[in-house]
């Protein structure tokens, strides 16, 4: 396990580049089973969850090379085995490996993915999606075992519109034969840089991006290549830091049509920037003002910036609500947070009020998960004094060289094991 340790209250200026989309790379890599034999993704960020699931890959006897953020995979001796729980349950993504697999062998046996702890966060749609395209899932024993004869492509409803679902389901269809259409479908930017790497590799796809998604089933696939979009989590992540520790702060790779809601709700707290193409450069804001959050699916405000907007909201004058409607459990990170200084209070299961603005100061915080310890990262960087963050490996798990990338810009930042 490792520590993160931070002196705070410095600014920060110069030059930070954001990285490969985690939630992107985490399903174009086990989309790559698809293609023919080899397939080349780029802009693939250095994190933990890109670690096991290349350990995954390589279970499956693929080989892969991984160089300069690239991912040269070869799949031309993909063997069909079971994903055991010691490698599923390390990242939720995971689970992506049903719907390739389902489309590839018929057959696909792992344990439960994992992921952070932030609610019950069943799979159930999944589920049921492979169903409707004719798939018999068992469980048994924590594995699921996926089996079908055929699959055959399906209208199908979803019930939520689930990022998770609408990649798997867009695997899995790639095997059906005939059609399938996906209704409600999830219209986050990752759904899109998974469906332009499958149409790279000679599927049929229509409306990615949009609620209604369209997949021809086919056996016919290229090879393929793809680049993983910049990290718009990540991105927002920093453009937070630099309203509040930034001088003259330049964010390169933002992709502002990705976080229109996040930059809206910046604008209504006062923050100012300016954006030249994909590079924002940004300084401290003084006199932050409230507001009220309601975390929703894409293009709404997305719920993993929740947690580090809420550090930000804790320099605001008066009093900010924030309501999340995706997960039931993603306010954990307020209990460090109030150790520090912070006045947050959670009023209703899925509403917290934060009163502003407070003075943070460095203490031990434990991060209990991704965007929980991002949002720790933070109130330690504007903390006065010394913040240790233990398990800071969960920070790791989505922030690419977030070390280096802050102590470039003049954090006093270390990490120790
Ligand atoms: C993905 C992201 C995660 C992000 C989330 C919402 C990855 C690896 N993770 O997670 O960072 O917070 O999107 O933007 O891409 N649900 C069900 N049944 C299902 C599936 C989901 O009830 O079968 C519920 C979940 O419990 C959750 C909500 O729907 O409450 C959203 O889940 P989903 O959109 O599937 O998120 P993930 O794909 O797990």
């Amino acid at each position: 396990m490792t520590k993160i340790t931070i002196e705070g209250n410095n600014l920060l200026s110069g030059e930070i580049k954001i990285s490969g989309a985690k939630n992107s790379a985490v399903a174009l890599i086990p989309a790559a089973v698809l293609s023919k034999e080899k397939s080349i993704i780029y802009n693939v960020p250095e994190i933990k969850d890109i670690e096991y699931l290349i350990k995954i890959m390589e279970l499956l006897d693929c080989k892969i090379e991984h160089k300069n953020n690239t991912l040269y995979i070869d799949s031309s001796n993909l063997k069909n085995k079971p994903i055991p729980e010691d490698l599923s349950v390390q990242m939720r993504a995971s689970y992506y490996f049903m719907g390739a697999l389902l489309a590839k062998f018929g057959k696909v046996e792992m344990s439960f993915p994992g992921g952070c702890n932030i609610g019950a966060r069943p799979i159930d749609i999944h589920i049921k999606g492979f169903e409707q395209l004719g798939a018999k899932v068992e469980i048994i024993k924590n594995r699921y075992i996926i089996t079908a004869d055929k699959l055959i492509g399906k209208k199908i409803y979803f019930d939520f519109p689930s990022v998770g679902a609408t990649i798997n389901i867009m695997l899995a269809a790639i095997g059906a034969e005939g059609t399938t259409i996906i209704e409600n479908a999830a219209m986050e930017p990752e759904i899109v840089n998974v469906a332009s790497f499958l149409i790279n590799m000679g599927v049929k796809i229509r409306g990615a991006g949009t609620k209604r998604i369209e997949i021809e089933g086919t056996r016919k696939l290229n090879n393929g290549i793809c680049e993983v979009f910049s990290d718009r989590i990540e991105c927002g992540t920093y453009i937070i830091i630099g309203a509040l520790l930034g001088k003259n702060l330049t964010i390169k790779g933002v992709i502002k049509e990705h976080l229109e809601a996040f930059l809206m709700k910046l604008k209504e707290v006062g923050v100012k920037y300016s954006i030249n193409g994909d590079t924002l450069i940004i300084s401290k804001t003084e006199n932050l003002k409230p507001t009220y959050i309601k975390t929703l699916v894409f293009p709404g405000f997305p719920t993993d910036l929740q947690q580090p907007f809420t550090t930000l909201l804790t320099q605001a004058t008066g009093m900010s609500i924030i309501e999340e409607t995706i997960y039931e459990n993603r306010f954990k990170n307020t209990y460090d947070l109030n150790r520090m200084g912070a006045i947050t209070n959670i009023i209703s299961l899925n509403k917290l009020e934060i009163k502003g603005p407070r003075k943070l100061h460095g203490t031990n915080v434990i991060a209990t998960d991704l965007r929980g310890g991002a949002s720790l990262l933070i109130a330690a960087l504007i903390a006065e004094g010394t913040t240790e963050i233990e398990n800071s490996d969960v920070i790791l798990r989505g922030y690419s060289d977030v070390i280096k990338k802050l102590e470039n810009v003049g954090a006093k930042i270390k990490i120790t094991e």
